[in-house]
């Protein structure tokens, strides 16, 4: 692809995101709470909430970005960055923090360094802690790529990448 032709499609991209996100605010505009619901449709269409994009919302609505990254910070649901191509979620209820969800999760966490360090693909996982999700009886649960794995021992956690890895 030429240098030409990528400049525009970043540019088609840039006009056709500009049209959504006037879209979405006319389609909000009158509804208690908008800005979330806005935030919401943005990121069911981009995967996260791109910088550009709510730097155009915040033009589009006449709002400060403070406000907007405001409540993309206070929600643990809006991300700022694009999402991992493998889904990690390591129970931090009760149940599991009391049977080493903690260490289970800096495992995985220092395991997922030392893949991104040696060569492996920057992003290809996404990790969080998330609160119960109802399997408490497998304490300590994680979730990969909405398959639960449970009664699991830090030492799990490179086996778990390695599998999903292949999947
Ligand atoms: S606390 Fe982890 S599944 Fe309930």
């Amino acid at each position: 692809m030429t240098v030409e032709t990528e400049l525009g499609n970043i540019l088609e991209w840039v006009k056709s995101m500009r049209r959504r996100v006037h879209e979405l605010a006319r389609e909000w505009e009158d509804e208690e709470g908008n800005l979330i619901m806005i935030l919401h449709a943005i990121q069911n269409e981009f995967g996260y909430i791109p910088r550009g994009v709510a730097n155009e919302l915040a033009n589009e609505l006449g709002i400060n970005m403070a406000r907007i990254y405001e409540v993309i910070t206070f929600y643990n649901y809006f991300r700022l960055t694009p999402p991992g191509r493998h889904h990690i979620q390591v129970c931090m209820g009760t149940a599991c923090y009391l049977k080493g969800a903690m260490q289970l999760h800096d495992d995985l966490d220092r395991e997922l360094r030392l893949l991104e360090a040696s060569g492996g693909r920057e992003g290809e996982f996404q990790l969080e802690s998330v609160r119960c999700i109802g399997c408490c009886g497998m304490a300590p649960a994680v979730v990969v790529d909405g398959e639960t794995h449970g009664r699991l021992n830090p030492s799990d956690a490179r086996t778990i990448l390695k599998q999903t890895r292949r999947a």
